[in-house]
């Protein structure tokens, strides 16, 4: 439970559609802090609170899957400071979780380019995905080194290695899709950025080609199950067409 947040209260769509699979950009975290003026550093360690609790929340509101962009291929411009502060935080929160997350249930799946990453965030990666393998209460996917043009590149490059291979012989978006780091996912209903940018920034072009978009100004360190279940009231209101009539 989460401490004055009821899912049963939150919402009141009269059970309208739910998203199933929501993805978050969680923007925002250094402009919380500089706000306060505090180091960049102190919001990312915030933010790494608030996807506990927003983590917690998500069975509660009906969303199945949850996947979070927590680093980009981008973000390694950032200052050597910030960069080894924010793998310092993903391997404490993976540490740290880890037992929790076995226990309630919680699969946990991490996308983008490994190998850029230091060895043991690799291997504390590949553990807790082995070790919440069997879970299905909440699909939860990490975004670490995540590039949507990168993980095209390299979904190309495993397609291009099949049809070498003789496995296929006319590629289908469905090929293209089982290369993909998402392979077996489905793609998003719903993606969430907070911070008040109205930017993709490189997140699952491929997967989110028709998913619905909601961008709220809200700063991720501040953004509660609270916002997160208003934004999947209103989604009930859409009109999800597909190109249908
Ligand atoms: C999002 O917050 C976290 C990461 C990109 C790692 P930012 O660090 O981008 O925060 P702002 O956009 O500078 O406020
Ligand atoms: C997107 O945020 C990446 C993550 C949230 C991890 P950025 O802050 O890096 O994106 P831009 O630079 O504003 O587009
Ligand atoms: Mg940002």
């Amino acid at each position: 439970m989460i401490p004055g947040f009821s899912a049963a209260t939150a919402i009141s769509d009269g059970g309208a559609a739910r998203p199933r699979h929501v993805a978050i950009i969680m923007d925002g975290n250094g402009r919380w802090a500089t706000e306060r003026g505090w180091p960049r550093l102190v919001g990312h360690r915030r933010g790494a609170e608030r996807v506990k609790q927003i983590v917690r929340a998500c069975p509660e509101l009906g969303v199945d899957w949850l996947t979070i962009y927590a680093f980009s291929t981008e973000n390694w411009k950032r200052s050597t400071e910030e960069v080894l502060g924010l793998m310092k935080i993903f391997r404490r929160y993976i540490e740290r979780e880890a037992v929790g997350m076995a226990s309630e249930g919680v699969r946990m799946r991490f996308i983008g380019g490994r190998e850029r990453l230091d060895r043991k965030l690799q291997d504390l990666m590949a553990s807790i995905e082995a070790r919440t393998a069997g879970n299905t209460r909440l699909n939860l996917t990490v975004a670490i080194n995540y590039g949507g043009r990168d993980e095209l590149t390299r979904a190309s490059t495993r397609l291009a290695r099949k049809i070498a291979a003789g496995e296929i012989e006319t590629p289908t978006e469905a090929d293209l899709a089982d290369c993909m780091d998402t392979a077996g996912h489905p793609d998003p209903d719903l993606v969430i950025r907070t911070s008040g940018e109205t930017r993709t920034s490189n997140f699952l072009p491929w997967q989110a080609a028709y998913s619905e978009y909601e961008f709220t100004p809200t700063l991720w360190p501040d953004f509660t199950p609270q916002h997160l279940s208003d934004i999947l009231g209103n989604y009930g209101m859409r009109d999800r067409r597909f190109g249908g009539a």
